[in-house]
């Protein structure tokens, strides 16, 4: 029935009106928005309010020609007026189904205001943390972002498309944004097939597998094609290889962009490519419809197939959606502010994700302490939301870090004393001296220092990924009080803290943790809640050491340790510098210790928990493991400490010798437990030939070959490594 109805919709369609539904438009005022609508436009952008939406969908559907209803479409990436963590952080908590909760809630927020079409989730696999949208991804490991990737399309889709708390989703950007040359937004993609199949795509298939409805096209250029044009990539790999059947859209102006790209002469060119390469749906530049309806070819049959294949798409959508039989939403019932309930969730989200980088047993602070110093930029920052929210919807944070401290210490806790009222960006020499002077008389003092959101998320590339402002002044004023110094950063990206890092006595990442972020942090620094969360990123020791994680580079035939036995050259190196000078000719920097400061997954906990790990069996041959059977690895976390805390092993594969040069090591699989106080949590991980294999990246395709693996556990601070191997068939 819906096929005919699709049939007979087409049949009545002009060339014009098709073109309109392959457009998503930027309209603000009520004025535009109505008059597109009128005209048969597709979709449109940036709805105020349940009623406004109503308006504009009784417009199209009352007096556009073909009465068709609108998408209405916005960037609701972790939340509308409750705002979670941003991906980032949610990323660390290693639970997808706190990802899945912040897509619900979102989903529940906006399509109650007639937003029907998210923007979301963002997917690119990111590497580089000069990237400003490293915040909106779910960071560097192509598991962790494929999980992900499903938590968030099955919230913000449910299993009903059609629901009326429901949005569809849209998995971006495809491919390789997050792999930008210089971490420079918008910049060149030139990526081997090899690391395209290993490290972007899954996270894509993933999302295609959960059946998101929709996919964006990334702005970069890849081996040479921006995507918007890339038939290989639209067309032969999201299409052909994934599955995917339903709508691709381009990027705001991703089209037009193809002139200065240098792909094309002229918007009219522009056009006919992206539609040859295969999009559906084009964002912000009216290429389609109104200004430019003229800019495609009628007389072009490839474009012509293309349009009518895209035009079917984009209605089919709309009708799995159900906006054919109601396009209205209950005003009655919109939401328009943050509930007890919302903020709960939230909370707990927020709980999850903050990462203990350091301490040295300071954290938490003992509630036997007479005096608390709190200071720094986050203080008394209301900056918690990070990049991405829109502002016009999201409800800012209640209370500050010092009004929740302050709180949860209560009367009868210790004295909280708040230094604030800085600038974030430009710490001056009085902030110094209020924080000297107020430190006086104190037990300890926490420093809340922040990467401000609006340096964070598109178009915010950094070049140096220290604390802006000369906020490092204020860590080595409070450190040399002599005074415990405890930090606590809220930021959107990793950053590089080598030169402070070993003064403070703690080190809390707590990220950009939204709505309830001070409440979160504070819940941390006093232990009501342990630490859970671990990097998802590396933490570079320098920005010169990009990329730094931990996957990113096969082994080299020289790969360098600390004290190895590399042959020392006979002339004058000048050996001074970091211990892994002492072997020479080796892949390193000579100005640089090894390996990032703190790699991905990197974190620490309050408890005191240890690692027991058992493998089912130390040998599989490769006729099993096609026939579906698994290894067991049975990992174990026992809590000697007395609270209750959550936790997540990680199990990482490395392939020893292959037919290519495999990865140095791969995320398995990982679970988020919870192991109570004297007690313990086994987890039994399976591992088949999905996690012994790789791509190629050539004919083969994914394959397992015999010989040794090594299956690396990674605890807390605990590691545990098992040889396995897989035999011939
Ligand atoms: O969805 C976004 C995209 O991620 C970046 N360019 C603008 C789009 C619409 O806001």
């Amino acid at each position: 029935a819906q096929n005919a109805r699709i049939d007979d919709l087409m049949a009545r369609m002009t060339w014009e009106d098709k073109l309109n539904q392959l457009q998503v438009t930027f309209a603000m005022s009520d004025d535009e928005q109505d008059a597109r609508a009128a005209s048969g436009i597709g979709a449109l952008f940036w709805p105020m309010s349940a009623a406004a939406t109503n308006r504009i969908q009784r417009v199209a559907v009352e007096q556009s020609r073909l009465g068709i209803p609108l998408l209405i479409g916005l960037d609701v990436i972790h939340g509308q007026f409750t705002t979670f963590p941003i991906p980032l952080a949610m990323a660390a908590s290693l639970e997808p189904a706190d990802v899945e909760c912040a897509a619900r809630t979102s989903a529940e927020e906006a399509r109650s205001g007639g937003v029907n079409w998210t923007f979301a989730p963002m997917i690119d696999v990111s590497r580089d943390p000069r990237w400003g949208r490293v915040a909106e991804g779910f960071g560097e490991d192509p598991l962790i972002t494929s999980r992900m990737a499903a938590g968030s399309v099955a919230g913000f889709q449910t299993d009903d498309l059609a629901g009326p708390a429901t949005m569809a989703a849209c998995a971006k950007h495809f491919i390789g944004y997050g792999a930008g040359e210089g971490g420079r937004d918008y910049n060149t993609v030139d990526m081997s097939e090899l690391r395209l199949r290993s490290t972007y795509l899954p996270s894509f298939a993933s999302a295609v597998d959960a059946g998101v409805a929709t996919v964006m096209a990334s702005f970069n250029t890849f081996n040479g094609v921006p995507v918007h044009a890339n038939r290989y990539l639209l067309t032969d790999v999201l299409r052909g290889e994934l599955g995917f059947a339903g709508a691709v859209v381009g990027d705001a102006s991703g089209v037009e962009n193809l002139v200065p790209h240098g792909l094309a002469h002229g918007l009219a060119e522009a056009a006919t490519l992206a539609y040859r390469a295969g999009l559906s749906i084009e964002m912000g530049g009216n290429m389609y419809s109104l200004d430019h309806g003229a800019l495609l070819d009628e007389g072009d049959p490839e474009v012509v197939a293309r349009v009518e294949e895209a035009c079917r798409i984009v209605l089919r959508l709309k009708m799995a959606m159900g906006l054919f039989d109601n396009p209205y939403v209950d005003e009655a019932t919109e939401v328009n502010a943050p509930s007890d309930h919302t903020r709960q969730r939230a909370l707990n989200v927020a709980r999850h994700c903050p990462v203990l980088l350091t301490n040295d047993g300071t954290l938490p602070l003992s509630r036997s302490m007479r005096r608390v110093l709190l200071a720094g930029p986050g203080a008394d920052s209301l900056d918690h939301l990070g990049a991405w929210v829109q502002q016009a919807f999201a409800a800012p944070p209640t209370e500050t870090l010092a009004d929740a401290l302050g709180e949860l210490l209560g009367s009868d806790g210790p004295e909280l004393v708040s230094v604030g009222q800085m600038d974030p960006l430009a710490i001056i020499d009085a902030d110094i001296e209020r924080v000297r002077d107020a430190a006086a008389g104190c037990d300890v003092i926490v420093l809340a220092l922040e990467e401000p959101s609006q340096l964070t998320g598109e178009a915010t590339s950094r070049a140096s990924l220290r604390l802006p402002g000369g906020q490092e002044r204020l860590i080595a004023a409070a450190t040399a009080t002599g005074i415990p110094v405890v930090v606590v950063l809220t930021n959107g990206r990793p950053l590089v803290v080598a030169d402070w890092i070993d003064q403070p006595n703690a080190v809390l990442e707590a990220w950009h943790l939204g709505i309830e972020g001070p409440r979160a942090i504070a819940d941390i620094l006093l232990g009501h809640v342990s630490p859970s969360g671990r990097l998802p990123m590396a933490f570079p020791r320098h920005e010169g050491q990009l990329p730094a994680c931990y996957d990113a580079h096969e082994n080299t035939g020289r790969p360098a340790s600390v004290g190895g036995s590399m042959r020392k050259p006979t002339f004058d190196v000048g050996l001074d510098g970091p211990a892994n000078l002492q072997e020479f000719f080796t892949s390193k920097y000579r100005d640089l210790d090894l390996g990032p400061q703190f790699s991905f997954g990197h974190g620490l906990s309050y408890a005191d928990l240890s690692l027991d790990t058992r493998l089912g069996t130390d040998s599989i041959s490769l006729a099993d493991l096609d026939a579906g059977a698994t290894i067991t690895v049975e990992v174990t976390l026992s809590n000697a400490s007395s609270i209750d805390v959550e936790w997540t092993p990680l199990v990482f594969v490395t392939d020893v010798v292959a037919s290519i040069a495999p990865a140095v090591r791969r995320l398995a699989d990982f679970k988020r437990l919870r192991i109570r106080a004297h007690g313990s949590a086994t987890w039994r991980c399976q591992i088949g030939a999905e996690q012994l294999g790789f791509h190629t990246g050539d004919a083969r395709g994914f394959i397992v070959e015999p010989g040794e693996f090594r299956i690396h556990v990674a605890g807390t601070t605990d590691t545990a490594t098992h040889t396995l191997t897989v035999t011939a068939r």
